[in-house]
């Protein structure tokens, strides 16, 4: 656990006293005191600033801030700085800007563009990391390093494609091989050097496709340049970890995501943080269970590891189309629902505005007009008081969750780089189907990698498993031989780890589990729809219901018919299917539903498994998750309703630990309102 040094949900966030003259400072820190802020994180942006030249470093400013937040007893989550490279350094060594994906060498500006596979920008990066690193390794007020801010974004220079290069050589180890898994004898590309390969961006392989998203004629050369940009930047984090681990070896690290963020594997990135961290940036309109599906991402890259809300505003946005105000309760809310999904800090960006460049209008603690006395301080600082009261209570304990949703990026990348059958599919949109219709019912999910062991889980649902990585299906068919009901669907078991079609017959290594052959795959136009009829209406299932997208025409071998196709001319064959292998069950739903399907299926089929809500009955707009600590279960209740809701506790009861009231049976929340009650 991070929290040991300061055994509290962390609270503050990102800090830019470098912007400000010192006078500012004291203020800020005065403030900071009413607020309950105890966690600064210093330096995110201040290369420029503390390295002006190749061989000057000066951390003056940072010292004396690192100081005085010691001295007011706050601690600090210390960036290292490498987010945004110096102009001088653009200049001498244009090796550190990015070609872009039109092929443009671009020139000094913006951030978080730094070519990973620079050597300039590795060499003065890991060094400005050991810096900090022999500098403040024994100053009593770090507490974690913050390496450089989000990374994200491809590069495809020279260096980059060398670098490519070398990255095929150790995965593959011949051309041949290269060959073989980008099927490159399709339009003639067969390569007899290494150097004739090159990065698959607008000038060679890839363009923008109808919806926007990069399309491309080779999957293969594409997905594995994916792999390889998120390596890159993972490299590029893991020296820096190195430069500081030498030096603070018991000092946590991490590096903000950004949640589903497409470029980079986090799966494989979060092996090596030391704790997750994230930033939430929901709009007024994102659905509760989209941000709620998010927090749950974030927590399985780390097989349920508490992590960090980095970063979300304290109201106000400046990148999104429509800025709208948080409104009053909501930012308490919202900090809540983090911790109701496994964070054990609740941290902004910014603490104090800008007054220049484009941030300038996005929220802060401390606003334009620079005092406490208003609307968003005095939550901020409501949120602060409660946070100390609550102590270490919820700190280090786990969710509960035995319903799991496997989500990969692999696969992702795969599913929309694929050149038909649909351009609606969109991987993401398909998981928090899913994820919804669980949500809605009160049912809690983890969201695991493909590589994450599912022995724990009652019920396991891959949405749109179109990529089936090697052992993947051996788990699957383990699992549900030994009881686990396992949910798949349309366009799954297609294609391995290359994007090559698994042959004889889709769904390919998912074939026997599932009992089925898929023989065509319909793509649906927008405006066109089918049918899901049911052969059974227990459980509260309607008769039928409507189905769009993509429609697979499914033959049964051996797995029962649940629902058939209503229309078109395959109108009678199987659209839902279930299949009994050992003591479990594997389902196809071979098409995509309306979400009230999903609404009355997936429950039911929980319940089958023995999964239950947390509550018998849940409002609708209420969210609840359970954390779990040496046998102290604390269940969270959150109201997104502006209105009170009267919640039915049931056979639930115990104490609320944000009033301190007890409460069972029938119970008022108010608007927006939070219980974390620790259960009897
Ligand atoms: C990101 C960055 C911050 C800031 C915020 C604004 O999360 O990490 O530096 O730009 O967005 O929302
Ligand atoms: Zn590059």
């Amino acid at each position: 656990m991070i929290n040991k040094a300061k055994p509290k949900i962390w609270y503050g966030g990102d800090y830019n006293p470098d912007q400000w003259e010192k006078p500012v400072w004291d203020e800020d820190l005065r403030m900071f005191k009413l607020a309950g802020i105890d966690v600064a994180t210093l330096n995110v942006f201040a290369w420029a600033l503390n390295q002006p030249d190749e061989r000057t470093y000066t951390f003056d400013w940072l010292d004396e801030m690192m100081d005085k937040l010691h001295a007011d007893g706050a601690g600090v989550c210390l960036a290292t700085s490498t987010g945004a490279h110096p102009a001088w350094m653009a200049k001498r060594y244009p090796d550190v800007l990015r070609v872009d994906f039109d092929g443009r060498k671009r020139k000094f500006g913006g951030r978080h563009n730094s070519c990973p596979n620079s050597p300039t920008y590795r060499k003065y990066s890991v060094r400005m990391a050991e810096k900090l690193a022999e500098r403040y390794k024994d100053h009593p007020a770090l507490l974690i390093w913050h390496v450089s801010n989000e990374y994200g974004g491809y590069c495809y220079c020279d260096n980059c494609a060398e670098a490519f290069r070398e990255w095929l050589k150790a995965r593959y180890g011949s051309l041949d091989v290269v060959n073989r898994v980008w099927n490159t004898r399709f339009w003639g590309h067969t390569f007899y050097d290494w150097d004739e390969i090159v990065p698959p961006n607008a000038l060679s392989e890839e363009w923008r496709g109808w919806n926007g998203r990069t399309a491309t004629n080779f999957q293969g050369i594409s997905l594995d340049y994916c792999r390889f940009q998120s390596d890159s930047l993972l490299e590029c984090y893991k020296l820096e970890y190195a430069a500081l681990k030498k030096h603070t070896p018991d000092v946590p690290v991490t590096t903000n995501m950004m949640g589903a963020f497409k470029e980079l594997d986090y799966r494989k990135w979060a092996r090596h943080l030391d704790v997750v961290s994230w930033d939430n940036y929901p709009s007024l309109d994102t659905p509760y269970s989209y941000t709620a599906m998010m927090h749950d991402l974030m927590r399985g890259l780390k097989d349920g590891q508490p992590f960090m809300l980095m970063e979300q505003t304290p109201s106000q946005q400046n990148w999104q189309p429509y800025n709208s105000l948080k409104r009053p309760g909501v930012m308490r809310l919202w900090s809540y629902q983090a911790v109701a999904h496994g964070a054990d800090t609740v941290m902004f960006f910014q603490l104090r505005r800008s007054i220049g460049a484009c941030e300038k209008y996005h929220g802060a603690v401390i606003e334009h007009v620079g005092h406490e006395h208003t609307r968003v301080f005095r939550e901020c600082a409501e949120l602060g008081a409660e946070l100390h009261k609550l102590g270490d209570a919820v700190l280090d304990s786990r969710v509960q969750a035995k319903v799991a949703i496997l989500f990969d990026w692999d696969n992702w990348w795969a599913v929309e780089l694929s050149s038909g059958p649909t351009i609606a599919l969109k991987y993401v949109e398909e998981a928090h189907k899913f994820y919804d219709a669980l949500y809605q019912a009160g049912i809690s999910a983890d969201m695991i990698g493909a590589d994450a062991d599912l022995g724990g889980y009652d019920v396991v649902i891959a949405p749109v498993l179109y990529m089936v990585k090697p052992g993947v299906a051996d788990r699957i068919e383990r699992f549900v031989n030994e009881g686990g009901k396992f949910v798949t669907t349309y366009f799954s078991g297609i294609v391995d780890e290359n994007d090559r079609v698994t042959l004889g017959g889709y769904p390919g290594e998912l074939r026997k589990v599932l009992g089925i052959w898929s023989e065509e795959i319909d793509a649906l136009l927008p405006s066109q729809s089918n049918r899901i009829v049911m052969k059974r209406t227990d459980g509260g299932l309607r008769q039928s219901y409507a189905a769009s997208m993509l429609c697979d025409l499914v033959h049964s071998e051996g797995a029962e018919v649940v629902a058939e196709y209503g229309e078109d001319f395959y109108k009678g064959m199987p659209a839902l299917t279930v299949n009994k292998c050992g003591s479990g069950e594997a389902w196809y739903l071979a098409t995509s539903p309306e979400t009230a399907f999903l609404r009355d299926w997936l429950p039911g089929l929980c319940a089958d498994a023995g999964v239950k809500p947390h509550l018998q009955e849940v409002p609708s707009g209420v969210e609840t998750t359970l954390r779990v600590k040496d046998g102290r279960r604390l269940l969270f209740v959150l109201n997104h309703n502006a209105d009170a809701v009267d919640v039915k506790l049931g056979n639930v009861g115990g104490t609320d630990l944000l009033s301190g009231k007890p409460l069972s049976g029938t119970v008022s929340l108010a608007g927006r309102g939070v219980w974390i009650i620790e259960l009897q």
